[in-house]
């Protein structure tokens, strides 16, 4: 039997996402939204494509949380986008509202499931899901860093004329312009970008990376990105399902790891078929430790403003 991955929230990132599972045919997927004939429009549209892309996945579009009964993983993408103009952070209270209703309905009928979060304010709304489900923290995390780490891999292989899958990346902290990128733990084939970059042009490069979500907000006009947010997430998927023992910047439920206790940020961890099943504490330098706990205490603010 297939496994079974629930999306919540069949908008530009679940949609996507959904395409990316059933097209490589590694799990079922329901497609859930409270928007009326849309989840199953684009399931059906799906299902369709399946037997052009070779797949045997199924795919079905929902308004019932019943059809995600036991589900291997779930992922909350329900929630609002960016406008031009608004922070992640401009998100909190309506997204709190959809994430906390999503995932009491979600995790009653799923007990077992990994959640991995990914409406904004990412790490805010992790915290949510984890106090709304009862679930272990390792089985609730958030996506941001993946997919913060693919746009820094991205502009210093621009930088440098070389394939981006040549270039590793890493941004710790919250999935917000606090985020960190690590030039330190950035590299080409085990080089440092230290080495090959200037000081300058490094700099120049983690700018555009804390605010690559922006810059595509700016562009788009009507929302957010959705191809590389699915991508990142996918890889999450995709991890949990097989068991891959990925090693991935996620966000995660810090209990003094990094300093922090009881938060959501992003930090290096390992991914399997438990969640997070190791959070990899690096040996930070004074700076990059002053620039986490920044990010750490932007993300507890809003925390706080939520009392949860
Ligand atoms: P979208 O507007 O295209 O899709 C959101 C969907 O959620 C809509 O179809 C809407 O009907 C649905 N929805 C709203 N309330 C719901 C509820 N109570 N139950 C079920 N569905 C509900 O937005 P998009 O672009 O897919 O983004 C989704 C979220 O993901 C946003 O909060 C966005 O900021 C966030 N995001 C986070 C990223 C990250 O790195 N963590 C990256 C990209 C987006
Ligand atoms: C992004 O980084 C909006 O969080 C979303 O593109």
């Amino acid at each position: 039997m297939k496994k079974k991955v629930s999306v919540i929230g069949a908008g530009n990132v679940g949609a996507s996402l959904a395409q990316m599972i059933v097209q490589s045919a590694i799990a079922d997927v329901v497609l859930f939204d409270i928007a009326d004939g849309v989840p199953e429009g684009k399931a059906l549209d799906l299902s369709e494509a399946c037997p052009l892309w070779g797949s045997s996945s199924s795919i079905v579009g929902t308004n019932d949380y019943a059809h995600t009964a036991d589900s291997d993983v779930i992922v909350i993408t329900a929630g609002f986008p960016r406008k031009p103009g608004m922070s992640r952070d401009d998100l909190l209270n309506a997204n709190a509202k959809v994430v906390s209703e999503v995932t009491e309905k979600t995790a009653k009928v799923s007990p077992n499931a990994v959640i991995i979060v990914v409406t904004n304010p990412m790490d805010v709304m992790a915290q949510v899901s984890l106090k709304v489900s009862g679930f272990d923290p390792f089985r609730v995390m958030g996506m941001g860093g993946i997919l913060d780490s693919a746009r820094f891999r991205t502009f210093v292989a621009w930088e440098l004329n070389v394939s981006p899958e040549d270039v590793e990346a890493l941004v710790l902290g919250g999935h917000g312009d606090l985020m960190v990128p690590m030039p330190r733990f950035t590299t080409i084939k085990g080089v440092s970008i230290i080495e090959l970059i200037s000081k300058e042009r490094i700099d120049a490069l983690v700018e555009r990376t804390r605010h690559g979500g922006a810059e595509i907000v700016a562009l788009l006009k009507t929302g957010s990105a959705y191809y590389a947010p699915a991508a990142a997430t996918y890889q999450m998927v995709k991890a949990v399902l097989f068991d891959e023992k990925r090693m991935l910047p996620c966000a995660a439920y810090l209990d003094g790891e990094y300093g922090a206790k009881g938060i959501y940020t992003g930090v290096p961890v390992m991914l399997g078929s438990g969640g997070v099943e190791k959070i990899v504490e690096l040996n930070l330098n004074e700076q990059e430790k002053a620039d986490l706990e920044k990010s750490v205490a932007a993300v507890k603010s809003l925390v706080e403003k939520l009392n949860l």
